[in-house]
């Protein structure tokens, strides 16, 4: 009969073959690390034999102690060895697996793929030419009040200018006053006028709203306004002004325009600017043909304007004007319908965008 030390060796070579056994056959990291939790963890079959220690006879527990415990550490030893060759199979293997063929097109980066919106790029190309002839950039709120939008921009009370300008009016607050959405960019020449002395050139771009929706109005649009007031500002300057922005913009050598008489409340006296254009072809072209085409308003600054943006009409006097930014990008780039500009479809926006890195300049070329 085998005494106790014949038996625990057995067991414990038992144990050995069993845990060596699983360790050499775990095919990947994974089954390796259960085999170790099956003999090493708290749980595992060789903590559970080192447990047993406790039970022993002082004579046993010299025998099996270190006896086990060479075993654990044999077993640790042999993981490690096993973790080392699965290891550097597993590595194999990914390398393998997630081989890169260099020969392969790059796929385009975010900046070659990303296009900005025809309004932002004719925004950049209007501001690079008025900033050439020394103007700066004001900009105002898109929610305004009464006074600014219509008051002091001499719309009287009850006048039907008021009416034609289709407004989005907020709920009256406590005072029984409404604010609005701006009906147009005019508002910032009474706010630039408040806040800056003359000489004021600047050119105010942003958006405008009013109650209307068809293929070339959208209740958003987009317009920029321009103003220069100074001591001796006239309409031959503003003309000037206007007739070089349109070659500039349009990219022609020669424009011509015709200036006819209108009303704005805030100009005195008021003109809308015809272009010159072709309209044969199946796009309007510009600065040819016999043709005209309405482009801009403008006019020479109303005395009451002056006086309500805080300057006297018997020392200043200035122009103005207000283009739509929307039909001239319509115009320059041929899309035919306004509102294909706010739908925000991706598949438009790749035909008609601009690439990012194409930064509008006069002497780089504005929308090349
Ligand atoms: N504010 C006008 C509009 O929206 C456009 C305009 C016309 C602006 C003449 C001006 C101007 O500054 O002088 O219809």
């Amino acid at each position: 009969m085998p005494d106790q030390d014949e038996l625990d060796q057995d067991e414990i070579l038992k144990l050995s073959r069993e845990v060596e056994a699983a360790i050499a056959g775990a095919a990947s990291l994974e089954e390796l690390e259960k085999a170790r939790v099956a003999a090493l963890g708290k749980k595992g079959s060789v903590s559970a034999m080192l447990a047993t220690l406790g039970r022993m006879s002082p004579e046993q527990r010299k025998v099996a102690g270190p006896r086990i415990n060479g075993l654990k550490k044999s077993i640790a030893a042999m993981i490690e060895e096993r973790q080392a060759v699965l290891g550097e199979q597993e590595l194999a293997r990914r390398l393998a697996r997630e081989k890169v063929d260099v020969t392969l097109p790059l796929p385009p980066a975010p900046l070659a793929r990303g296009r900005i919106h025809p309004i932002s790029q004719v925004i950049d190309e209007i501001t690079a030419i008025f900033s050439d002839m020394g103007f700066s950039i004001a900009e105002g709120p898109d929610i305004e009040t009464d006074h600014y939008n219509f008051t002091a921009l001499n719309f009287p009370e009850g006048h039907p200018a008021r009416e034609m300008h289709d407004t989005f009016f907020f709920n009256p607050d406590e005072k029984g006053e409404r604010r609005l959405l701006r009906t147009h960019t005019s508002p910032v020449q009474i706010r630039t006028m408040e806040s800056q002395r003359p000489p004021i050139r600047i050119i105010i771009p942003g958006r405008t709203y009013r109650c209307d929706s068809d293929q070339t109005h959208t209740p958003m649009f987009h317009q920029v306004e321009g103003l220069v007031i100074d001591k001796s500002s006239h309409i031959g300057q503003m003309r000037w002004v206007l007739e070089e922005f349109l070659k500039a913009f349009f990219e022609v050598d020669d424009v011509s325009t015709r200036f006819r008489p209108h009303f704005f409340p805030f100009t005195e006296p008021s003109m809308e600017v015809d272009v010159q254009c072709d309209r044969s072809a199946s796009e309007v072209r510009i600065g040819q043909g016999n043709d005209w085409m309405e482009i801009l308003g403008c006019g020479m600054v109303h005395p009451n304007v002056l006086r309500n943006g805080g300057l006297d009409p018997d020392v200043y006097q200035g122009f103005a004007w207000g283009i739509g930014i929307d039909r001239l990008a319509m115009l320059k780039y041929g899309m035919p319908d306004l509102r294909a500009f706010f739908d925000a479809d991706r598949r438009w926006l790749d035909h008609y965008g601009f690439r990012p890195l194409d930064i509008p300049t006069l002497f780089g070329g504005l929308g090349s």
